[in-house]
């Protein structure tokens, strides 16, 4: 709820150039970009949040946060407090003295890296960077897209009287749905082309954040970014491959993991699942691997991971299937939870859409629930009471009542190790 005395009317974009230097406009206003508005209306900004979609813009306006982590009540306070609002509007960021970019950086449908947007988000600004701005970019992508594709875009659209434009790459690190780790106690990676702008950068970054890292160059810190997610990516494959191997020989590979995590050192757990989801995880480690190409390299480890992580879906769905009496045609299966990850209703590159494929390639009739997702690919969630022979748990959202399965005798093949000991229920 917002506060009250708020109205859409009270919405307006501040007319601020006299606090220019604590103006911030921020470039796309998603799971990245509004987090750090609000982060940075705590820390005393004026900030300017800049996005190409009307709808998205208006939601915001009204008060009605778009991302989970971000509570319409904090989003009210803030646009009542008149430090926070939101427009389509490219031409605010002259009031600016930091902008930062935060918009999709996905695979095309050769799924190599599109940077499309990122580039069309540059050009849109350009023409209003004035003297003294300093231009972030928070978006993840390859090794040289600040200083090869987001530097001469602007260097060319910019005002012919603007100088001293500053650049820097602080890759996001945003973990949506994480109670503990956000934009301030995470700390931040900073990497620009001279030192002028990497003291502007970490200037601003310290004002928000508690850690802010210098690093030698923006390339650095967008590596850094990919060499993070590629991590988990590599590390849950292992895991998704060792479930396999596991299963096969009756192990429980939870079990299995818990045990290994009794060594102190040297041994981080990951779980095994339907796959890798989200706009991060299944995504980065591609721009990585193309980026290799156009060198001559082959990531070929990495290239592995994400082809054990896509062959998961069709497992998990085997899996599924082998629980239904043979003797069933048609098998009712019921998908719990299709978001990417739980305590978040956003369904992209989500694992489940290959699972649901399949196992309508299958003959299965599939439905599927989720509390946090109101439609996905044009359907519409069921009750927890759908008739069904067999239950995925693929992604174990808060507020799923499993008891409303389990006491029907309806088995449930758990892929998130959250549902242990219990009758009924077959882990992955
Ligand atoms: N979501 C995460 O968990 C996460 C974490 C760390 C880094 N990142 C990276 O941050 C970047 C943004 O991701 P996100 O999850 O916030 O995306 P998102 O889709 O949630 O939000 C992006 C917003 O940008 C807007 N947009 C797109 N093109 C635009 C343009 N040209 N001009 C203005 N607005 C535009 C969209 O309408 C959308 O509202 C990506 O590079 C992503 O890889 C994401």
């Amino acid at each position: 709820m917002c506060p009250p005395g708020w109205s859409l009317e009270t919405v307006r974009i501040p007319a601020v150039s006299s606090e220019k230097s604590r103006t911030l406009a921020i470039i796309g206003q998603g799971y990245v970009g509004l987090p750090l508005a609000m982060a940075a209306v705590d820390a005393g900004w004026i900030v300017i949040g800049i996005d190409n979609l009307d709808a998205k813009v208006g939601q915001i306006n009204s008060g009605k946060s778009p991302v989970e982590d971000i509570s319409d009540a904090r989003l009210g306070t803030a646009l009542i407090s008149g430090a926070y609002a939101a427009t389509t509007d490219f031409s605010a960021v002259a009031q600016a003295s930091v902008i930062t970019i935060c918009v999709p950086t996905p695979l095309d449908n050769k799924r190599e890296p599109d940077l499309s947007l990122l580039q069309s988000a540059a050009a849109a600004i350009a023409p209003y960077v004035s003297n003294e701005t300093l231009v972030i970019s928070e978006s993840t992508s390859y090794p040289g897209t600040l200083r090869e594709v987001i530097i001469p875009i602007i260097a060319s659209l910019k005002p012919k009287d603007s100088h001293n434009i500053y650049f820097a790459s602080a890759p996001e690190r945003v973990n949506p749905g994480d109670s503990v780790w956000n934009q301030k106690n995470t700390p931040r990676l900073i990497g620009s082309l001279d030192g002028a702008s990497q003291a502007k950068a970490l200037a601003f970054y310290e004002s928000i954040c508690d850690a802010a890292i210098p690093v030698s160059t923006p390339e650095i810190a967008e590596a850094a970014k990919l060499l993070e997610n590629t991590f988990r990516l590599v590390n849950i494959a292992l895991v998704n491959e060792f479930t396999r191997l596991c299963a096969a020989k009756g192990i429980n590979v939870h079990e299995v993991i818990d045990a290994a995590s009794s060594k102190p050192y040297g041994f981080m757990a990951f779980r095994p699942g339907v796959g890798v989801g989200g706009h991060c995880i299944p995504v980065d480690p591609l721009y990585l691997t193309w980026w290799a190409r156009q060198s001559g390299e082959r990531a070929e480890f990495i290239e592995t991971a994400d082809a054990i992580n896509h062959a998961m879906p069709e497992y998990v769905a085997q899996r599924a299937l082998a629980i239904v009496d043979p003797l069933i045609i048609k098998p009712r299966i019921l998908v719990l939870g299709v978001a990417y990850k739980p305590g978040v209703g956003d369904v992209r590159e989500t694992p489940v859409t290959e699972l649901r494929n399949y196992l309508i390639a299958k003959g299965a009739i599939v439905a599927w629930h989720d509390p946090l997702v109101p439609v996905w690919e044009g359907s519409k969630p069921v009750e927890l009471g759908w008739e069904c022979d067999v239950a995925i748990l693929a992604t174990s959202q808060p507020g799923m009542d499993f008891e409303r399965l389990l006491e029907r005798g309806i088995p449930i093949l758990d892929c998130t190790n959250s549902l242990k000991n219990r009758e009924g229920i077959i882990s992955l």
